[in-house]
Protein backbone atom coordinates (compact mmCIF):
# COMPACT_ATOMS: atom_id res chain seq x y z
CA UNK A 1 0.00 0.00 0.00
CA UNK A 2 1.53 2.99 -0.90
CA UNK A 3 0.91 6.52 0.96
CA UNK A 4 0.70 10.22 -0.34
CA UNK A 5 0.30 12.77 2.03
CA UNK A 6 -0.94 16.40 0.64
CA UNK A 7 -0.55 19.67 2.44
CA UNK A 8 -5.12 20.03 1.38
CA UNK A 9 -7.90 18.98 -0.25
CA UNK A 10 -6.89 20.67 -3.45
CA UNK A 11 -3.73 19.03 -3.53
CA UNK A 12 -5.05 15.98 -3.18
CA UNK A 13 -7.49 16.46 -5.70
CA UNK A 14 -5.02 17.36 -8.33
CA UNK A 15 -2.71 14.62 -7.28
CA UNK A 16 -5.64 11.74 -7.74
CA UNK A 17 -6.61 13.61 -10.67
CA UNK A 18 -3.55 13.16 -12.40
CA UNK A 19 -3.39 9.51 -11.90
CA UNK A 20 -6.79 8.92 -13.69
CA UNK A 21 -5.11 11.11 -16.62
CA UNK A 22 -1.86 8.70 -16.73
CA UNK A 23 -4.02 6.15 -16.88
CA UNK A 24 -6.52 7.24 -19.60
CA UNK A 25 -3.02 8.14 -21.48
CA UNK A 26 -2.48 4.36 -21.38
CA UNK A 27 -5.74 3.25 -22.16
CA UNK A 28 -7.97 5.43 -23.72
CA UNK A 29 -11.02 3.26 -23.37
CA UNK A 30 -10.08 1.83 -19.89
CA UNK A 31 -12.73 0.46 -17.29
CA UNK A 32 -12.57 3.54 -14.51
CA UNK A 33 -14.55 2.56 -11.34
CA UNK A 34 -15.84 5.36 -9.49
CA UNK A 35 -16.98 6.68 -6.30
CA UNK A 36 -19.77 9.16 -4.83
CA UNK A 37 -19.87 11.25 -1.67
CA UNK A 38 -17.70 14.40 -0.54
CA UNK A 39 -14.30 13.12 -0.92
CA UNK A 40 -14.14 12.66 -5.27
CA UNK A 41 -15.55 15.77 -5.81
CA UNK A 42 -12.39 18.15 -6.24
CA UNK A 43 -11.25 15.18 -8.24
CA UNK A 44 -14.27 15.27 -10.55
CA UNK A 45 -13.72 19.15 -10.78
CA UNK A 46 -10.41 18.74 -11.49
CA UNK A 47 -11.36 15.98 -14.39
CA UNK A 48 -13.81 18.86 -16.11
CA UNK A 49 -10.90 21.19 -16.17
CA UNK A 50 -8.65 18.53 -17.40
CA UNK A 51 -11.46 18.07 -20.36
CA UNK A 52 -11.97 22.02 -21.11
CA UNK A 53 -8.97 23.36 -20.96
CA UNK A 54 -6.42 20.26 -22.07
CA UNK A 55 -8.35 18.56 -23.82
CA UNK A 56 -8.97 15.13 -21.94
CA UNK A 57 -11.21 13.04 -24.00
CA UNK A 58 -13.30 10.57 -22.12
CA UNK A 59 -15.48 9.60 -25.18
CA UNK A 60 -14.10 6.08 -25.26
CA UNK A 61 -14.03 5.66 -21.28
CA UNK A 62 -16.30 2.87 -19.38
CA UNK A 63 -17.56 4.07 -15.80
CA UNK A 64 -18.84 1.70 -13.17
CA UNK A 65 -19.89 3.18 -10.06
CA UNK A 66 -19.43 1.19 -6.61
CA UNK A 67 -23.56 2.01 -5.16
CA UNK A 68 -26.91 3.24 -5.41
CA UNK A 69 -29.53 3.53 -2.77
CA UNK A 70 -32.04 0.61 -3.12
CA UNK A 71 -35.73 1.79 -3.89
CA UNK A 72 -34.66 5.90 -5.12
CA UNK A 73 -35.42 6.50 -8.51
CA UNK A 74 -32.37 7.53 -10.95
CA UNK A 75 -34.24 11.22 -10.98
CA UNK A 76 -33.91 11.62 -7.20
CA UNK A 77 -31.73 14.33 -6.40
CA UNK A 78 -30.08 12.21 -3.64
CA UNK A 79 -29.74 9.23 -6.36
CA UNK A 80 -25.83 8.43 -6.88
CA UNK A 81 -27.09 8.60 -10.73
CA UNK A 82 -28.03 12.41 -10.47
CA UNK A 83 -24.70 12.74 -8.31
CA UNK A 84 -22.45 11.17 -11.03
CA UNK A 85 -24.99 13.57 -13.81
CA UNK A 86 -24.40 16.60 -12.11
CA UNK A 87 -20.86 16.33 -10.43
CA UNK A 88 -19.42 15.03 -13.89
CA UNK A 89 -20.69 12.94 -16.70
CA UNK A 90 -22.62 16.28 -17.83
CA UNK A 91 -19.42 17.89 -17.67
CA UNK A 92 -16.95 16.01 -19.79
CA UNK A 93 -17.31 13.90 -23.36
CA UNK A 94 -18.58 10.87 -21.57
CA UNK A 95 -20.84 8.68 -23.83
CA UNK A 96 -23.60 8.01 -21.37
CA UNK A 97 -24.42 4.84 -22.31
CA UNK A 98 -20.49 3.66 -21.37
CA UNK A 99 -21.73 4.89 -17.71
CA UNK A 100 -22.80 2.24 -15.16
CA UNK A 101 -24.59 3.04 -11.95
CA UNK A 102 -26.29 0.26 -10.18
CA UNK A 103 -30.34 0.15 -10.42
CA UNK A 104 -31.25 0.56 -7.29
CA UNK A 105 -35.25 -0.35 -8.58
CA UNK A 106 -34.30 -3.27 -10.86
CA UNK A 107 -37.21 -5.44 -10.24
CA UNK A 108 -34.92 -9.28 -8.95
CA UNK A 109 -32.38 -7.09 -6.91
CA UNK A 110 -30.25 -10.35 -6.36
CA UNK A 111 -29.86 -11.61 -10.06
CA UNK A 112 -29.34 -7.32 -10.80
CA UNK A 113 -26.15 -7.78 -8.79
CA UNK A 114 -24.77 -10.79 -10.31
CA UNK A 115 -25.32 -9.20 -13.57
CA UNK A 116 -23.79 -5.97 -12.22
CA UNK A 117 -20.55 -8.21 -11.46
CA UNK A 118 -20.62 -10.04 -14.99
CA UNK A 119 -20.75 -6.96 -16.71
CA UNK A 120 -17.88 -5.27 -15.31
CA UNK A 121 -15.76 -8.81 -16.25
CA UNK A 122 -17.09 -8.71 -19.71
CA UNK A 123 -15.78 -5.15 -20.27
CA UNK A 124 -12.74 -6.35 -19.25
CA UNK A 125 -12.67 -5.78 -15.37
CA UNK A 126 -11.79 -2.42 -13.64
CA UNK A 127 -8.76 -0.61 -14.40
CA UNK A 128 -8.69 1.36 -12.21
CA UNK A 129 -10.43 1.90 -9.22
CA UNK A 130 -11.22 5.34 -7.15
CA UNK A 131 -12.36 4.78 -3.09
CA UNK A 132 -13.19 6.88 -0.57
CA UNK A 133 -13.51 5.38 2.53
CA UNK A 134 -16.50 5.77 5.31
CA UNK A 135 -15.63 7.05 9.34
CA UNK A 136 -16.28 3.40 10.57
CA UNK A 137 -13.88 1.79 7.75
CA UNK A 138 -16.21 1.13 5.17
CA UNK A 139 -15.64 0.98 1.44
CA UNK A 140 -18.19 1.36 -0.82
CA UNK A 141 -21.16 0.43 1.51
CA UNK A 142 -19.32 -2.46 2.48
CA UNK A 143 -20.00 -2.35 6.38
CA UNK A 144 -17.96 -3.65 9.32
CA UNK A 145 -19.48 -6.83 10.32
CA UNK A 146 -19.13 -10.68 10.91
CA UNK A 147 -18.49 -11.14 7.41
CA UNK A 148 -18.33 -9.36 3.86
CA UNK A 149 -19.95 -9.47 1.03
CA UNK A 150 -17.47 -10.67 -2.19
CA UNK A 151 -19.51 -10.17 -4.99
CA UNK A 152 -22.28 -7.49 -5.61
CA UNK A 153 -24.61 -7.71 -3.24
CA UNK A 154 -27.87 -5.95 -1.65
CA UNK A 155 -27.03 -4.75 2.16
CA UNK A 156 -28.38 -2.85 5.44
CA UNK A 157 -26.36 0.51 5.87
CA UNK A 158 -24.93 0.77 9.41
CA UNK A 159 -26.59 3.77 11.91
CA UNK A 160 -23.45 5.61 11.45
CA UNK A 161 -23.80 6.09 7.59
CA UNK A 162 -27.58 6.75 7.99
CA UNK A 163 -26.47 9.47 10.05
CA UNK A 164 -23.41 10.50 7.97
CA UNK A 165 -25.19 10.52 4.85
CA UNK A 166 -28.18 12.43 6.06
CA UNK A 167 -26.64 15.46 5.81
CA UNK A 168 -27.26 15.17 2.05
CA UNK A 169 -31.40 14.40 2.57
CA UNK A 170 -33.82 16.93 4.19
CA UNK A 171 -34.35 14.96 6.86
CA UNK A 172 -32.73 11.70 8.45
CA UNK A 173 -35.71 9.42 8.08
CA UNK A 174 -35.43 9.68 4.19
CA UNK A 175 -31.74 8.52 3.79
CA UNK A 176 -32.75 4.60 2.57
CA UNK A 177 -31.63 1.95 4.67
CA UNK A 178 -30.64 -0.53 2.32
CA UNK A 179 -28.24 0.13 -0.47
CA UNK A 180 -26.55 -1.82 -3.61
CA UNK A 181 -22.86 -1.90 -2.95
CA UNK A 182 -19.96 -3.85 -5.50
CA UNK A 183 -18.76 -5.76 -3.06
CA UNK A 184 -14.82 -6.80 -1.30
CA UNK A 185 -14.46 -9.21 -4.38
CA UNK A 186 -15.24 -6.65 -7.15
CA UNK A 187 -13.32 -4.41 -5.34
CA UNK A 188 -10.42 -6.34 -5.14
CA UNK A 189 -10.29 -7.55 -8.51
CA UNK A 190 -9.66 -3.96 -10.08
CA UNK A 191 -5.85 -3.83 -11.42
CA UNK A 192 -5.25 -0.29 -9.73
CA UNK A 193 -7.07 1.37 -6.35
CA UNK A 194 -6.70 4.30 -5.07
CA UNK A 195 -8.16 5.12 -1.52
CA UNK A 196 -9.17 9.26 -1.10
CA UNK A 197 -9.35 10.45 2.39
CA UNK A 198 -9.68 14.23 3.86
CA UNK A 199 -10.28 16.03 6.74
CA UNK A 200 -10.07 15.90 10.95
CA UNK A 201 -13.15 13.45 10.37
CA UNK A 202 -11.34 10.81 9.06
CA UNK A 203 -8.15 10.36 10.68
CA UNK A 204 -9.40 7.99 13.28
CA UNK A 205 -9.98 5.53 10.78
CA UNK A 206 -6.78 6.51 8.60
CA UNK A 207 -4.78 5.86 11.29
CA UNK A 208 -6.50 2.45 11.93
CA UNK A 209 -5.87 1.26 8.66
CA UNK A 210 -2.31 2.38 8.12
CA UNK A 211 -0.96 1.61 11.75
CA UNK A 212 -2.34 -2.11 11.86
CA UNK A 213 -1.03 -4.45 10.16
CA UNK A 214 -3.95 -6.62 10.07
CA UNK A 215 -7.27 -7.78 8.05
CA UNK A 216 -10.45 -7.93 9.69
CA UNK A 217 -13.93 -7.68 8.72
CA UNK A 218 -14.52 -4.67 11.39
CA UNK A 219 -12.67 -2.83 9.50
CA UNK A 220 -13.41 -3.28 5.52
CA UNK A 221 -11.15 -1.25 4.31
CA UNK A 222 -8.32 -3.24 5.89
CA UNK A 223 -8.68 -5.35 3.11
CA UNK A 224 -7.05 -3.53 0.42
CA UNK A 225 -3.82 -4.56 2.70
CA UNK A 226 -4.01 -7.61 0.08
CA UNK A 227 -4.62 -6.20 -3.22
CA UNK A 228 -1.21 -5.59 -5.02
CA UNK A 229 -1.72 -2.28 -6.36
CA UNK A 230 -3.27 0.37 -3.68
CA UNK A 231 -2.82 4.20 -3.33
CA UNK A 232 -3.96 5.70 -0.36
CA UNK A 233 -4.03 9.91 -0.77
CA UNK A 234 -4.86 11.83 1.93
CA UNK A 235 -4.51 15.30 3.29
CA UNK A 236 -2.80 16.68 6.51
CA UNK A 237 -5.90 17.00 8.20
CA UNK A 238 -6.67 13.29 7.75
CA UNK A 239 -3.11 12.03 9.02
CA UNK A 240 -2.02 11.81 12.49
CA UNK A 241 1.32 10.60 11.60
C1 LIG B 1 -19.68 6.27 -2.18
C2 LIG B 1 -19.11 5.25 -1.31
C3 LIG B 1 -18.82 5.49 0.13
C4 LIG B 1 -18.06 6.78 0.37
C5 LIG B 1 -17.79 6.97 1.86
C6 LIG B 1 -17.15 8.30 2.16
O1 LIG B 1 -19.86 5.78 -3.48
O2 LIG B 1 -18.89 4.18 -1.79
O3 LIG B 1 -18.07 4.41 0.62
O4 LIG B 1 -16.87 6.78 -0.34
O5 LIG B 1 -18.98 6.87 2.58
O6 LIG B 1 -18.06 9.31 1.88
P1 LIG B 1 -17.61 10.85 1.84
O7 LIG B 1 -16.68 10.98 0.69
O8 LIG B 1 -18.88 11.62 1.60
O9 LIG B 1 -16.96 11.14 3.15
Amino acid sequence: MKLFVEKDYEKLSKVAANIVKEEMSKKPNMVLGLATGSTPEGMYRELIRMHKEDGLDFSNVITFNLDEYVGIDVEHPNSYHYFMKNILFNHINIDLKNTYIPDGKANDLEKYCEEYDELIQEKGGIDLQILGIGENGHIAFNEPDDTLNVGTSVVDLTQSTIEANSRFFDSIDEVPKTAITMGIGTIMKAKKIILLANGKKKAKVIKELLREDKITTQLPASMLLLHPDVTVIIDEEAYQG
